[in-house]
């Protein structure tokens, strides 16, 4: 059986981590979490394809695309977070689960980062757990996408 398709959708600047202000997002690079990601999904029965983009029209782009592939989406939009119902409204047209990241704790930091537009469309919101709130995204999608009654993937 194929494994269900998660695609990890990633915004503006997280090309750069690792060396963008690790201080705030950690040491880890965009591929380090690729590589983690990749063998947690294959531990908990998922495919997984990490997409990143500076420009929000791709990004809008890339959530089209996940349509009828993709059977869940775990998206950390960056700044666009901030500004984007373009992003928002193309979740919208998305029909499976979406879970949103964000590396820090955007609640903690300047009062522009407090709103997030994609919240209003996401299953569940991840943030200030560092590249670990992938994981744990995955690990929820999982459980979502689990079929009812099924016990795979369950510890005990
Ligand atoms: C971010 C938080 C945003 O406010 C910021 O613009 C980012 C990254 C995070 O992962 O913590 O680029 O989404």
């Amino acid at each position: 059986m194929p494994r269900p398709m998660i695609h990890i959708l990633n915004g503006p600047n997280l090309n750069m981590l690792g060396q963008r202000e690790p201080e705030i997002y950690g040491h880890e690079t965009l591929q380090d979490i690729a590589a983690a990601c990749e063998a947690l999904g294959m531990q908990l029965g998922l495919e997984v394809a990490l997409r990143q983009s500076n420009h929000e029209g791709e990004i809008v782009e890339m959530i089209q695309a996940a349509r009828g592939v993709a059977a869940g989406i775990i998206i950390n939009p960056a700044a666009y977070s901030h500004s984007s119902i373009a992003i928002l409204d193309a979740l919208h047209l998305f029909e499976g689960p979406v879970i949103e990241v964000h590396l820090s704790n955007i609640h903690r930091r300047e009062a522009f980062r407090h709103h997030s537009f994609v919240s209003a469309r996401a299953d569940a919101v991840i943030a200030g757990c560092g590249a670990e709130g992938y994981a744990l995204a995955l690990r929820r999608l999982a459980t979502l996408l689990r079929p009812a009654g099924s016990t795979q993937g369950r510890k005990t």
